[in-house]
């Protein structure tokens, strides 16, 4: 049996905790690879609405065993947090969210680590979510991380170390702080994470694998904000690419069935960093306000801007995006025209490529007729407007890969599949 694997294709809420919920029932389990409380994936369905920041988007559709994989960062008092309020709302966890033991621990020196990172960078600072994810990263590149497994072996020696280190830092940094609190609610995270169980994730899925079983994998963030292929250095600390899902979980290359990008109709992006295709006008502001661009946990306003070929061609290139996933498609209902970036002006020079440094980069946009109809209504693609159909094939002309399913609304049935011949 294959693994499928669903990522975003922008600068990350794109809707993935939306789809990965609604694609459940087909499968037997759903991991996450990589990214840590930075995420917020959003949910809605019978009238409630759910973000999640480290359980994946699987634990509401059945049984289904629900993993973090070894990929990702974990906040113990934050995960603390998330996985009561959703306990205290009937859903029961302790069974079938695993956990893996290689995962890293966000230490609450981590989190102290990323506020004092960021002041010293002043005006070139990223905009992080403040939640310890690149002092994590780092410590686990560099070979000093202390991970979920830890928990069971010389924990307090681990910890202490670790805190020692990062205390030295920020001594260097003359960075002032108070760490009780956030020592006090991180050690009763882990009294409480203690109740679940730690898995060999790698093992597990294998396992579950060779008995026929099947495996969605849920990215977080996007493509734009990958390590390494994102908008360095305004990125996260992780690969957020299709290859993400192969090292944050264990699982070999080629196991890899389809890959869901998902993509917005438009773009936004939270946090500092180049956006070619960002609106700075009447036009951004409403997009910004019909498509309630706040972030799901820090309600941060995101940029918002039209969206940008060129750069969905490369997240679909380096992804190896098989089948693609339009959202908020309701949110441009009213717009006369709608524009869509297909090059970049470099110096005076048009280029249809993603090149190293998008910094000031043009953009080139055609533009296309809207198509003036309430879409969250719909119930089938034979309902869809002359219009909205001219402006899939359009895209799916631009990029080469099949739109399967669209998104018309927040809620888990406004979601329609397109089933037309590829
Ligand atoms: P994620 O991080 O990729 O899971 O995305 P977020 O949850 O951060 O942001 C997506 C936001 O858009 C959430 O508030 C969703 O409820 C909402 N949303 C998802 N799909 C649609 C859609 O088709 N239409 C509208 N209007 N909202 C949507
Ligand atoms: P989901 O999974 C949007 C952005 C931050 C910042 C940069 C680095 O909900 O799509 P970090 O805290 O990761 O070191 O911040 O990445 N960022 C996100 N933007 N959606 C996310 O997650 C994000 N996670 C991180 O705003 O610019
Ligand atoms: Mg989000």
């Amino acid at each position: 049996m294959k693994v499928d694997i669903l990522l975003g294709l922008q600068w990350g809420d794109e809707g993935k905790g939306k789809v990965v919920d609604v694609l459940t029932p087909r499968y037997d389990v759903v991991a996450r690879f990589q990214g840590g409380p930075n995420a917020g994936h959003t949910l809605e369905f019978e009238g409630q609405k759910y973000v999640l920041r480290s359980i994946p988007s699987g634990i509401f559709q059945g049984d289904k065993v629900n993993i973090i994989g070894n990929g990702v960062v974990l906040d113990p008092a934050l995960f603390k947090a998330e996985a009561e309020a959703l306990e205290a709302s009937g859903h029961n966890l302790k069974e079938r969210l695993h956990i893996s033991k290689k995962a890293h621990l966000i230490l609450p020196t981590h989190r102290i680590l990323d506020a004092a990172y960021e002041a010293a960078k002043g005006d070139a600072k990223v905009g992080t979510t403040g939640k310890g994810i690149g002092p994590t990263y780092t410590d686990k590149i560099s070979r000093n991380g202390v991970r979920v497994g830890d928990i069971l072996h010389d924990f307090d020696k681990k910890y202490a170390a670790a805190k020692a280190r990062h205390e030295q830092i920020l001594k260097s940094l003359n960075y002032e702080y108070d760490l009780t609190e956030l020592e006090k609610a991180w050690f009763e995270g882990i009294e409480y994470l203690k109740q679940f169980r730690f898995v060999d994730s790698e093992h597990e899925i294998n396992g579950l694998l060779s008995e026929g079983k099947s495996v969605l994998c849920e990215g977080a963030q996007g493509t734009m904000l990958d390590i390494d292929f994102g908008s360095y250095p305004f990125v996260t600390s992780s690969n957020t690419v299709c290859a993400g899902a192969c090292t944050g979980l264990g699982i070999a290359p080629n196991k890899i069935g389809e890959v869901y990008g998902i993509f917005k109709a438009y773009c936004t992006r939270v946090g500092a960093g180049p956006f070619p295709t960002e609106l700075f006008d009447k036009t951004g502001d409403q997009i910004c306000t019909l498509g309630h661009e706040f972030g799901s946990v820090t309600g941060r306003k995101r940029r918002c801007g039209w969206i940008d070929l060129v750069a969905l061609k490369y997240a679909i290139m380096v992804d190896g995006v098989t089948k693609l996933i339009m959202m908020k498609s309701d949110v441009l209902d009213s717009f006369e025209t709608i524009k869509a970036c297909v090059a970049y002006k470099v110096n005076g020079e048009e280029i249809d490529y993603f090149p190293f440094d998008i910094e000031g980069v043009e953009p080139v946009y055609v533009e296309l007729p809207g198509w003036q109809t309430d879409m969250t209504k719909m119930q089938s693609e034979d309902e869809f407007p002359e219009e909205f159909n001219a402006y899939l094939s359009f895209l799916e002309e631009q990029l080469g890969v099949p739109v399967k399913i669209v998104s018309v609304g927040p809620d888990r049935e406004q979601t329609i599949e397109r089933y037309t011949e590829e």
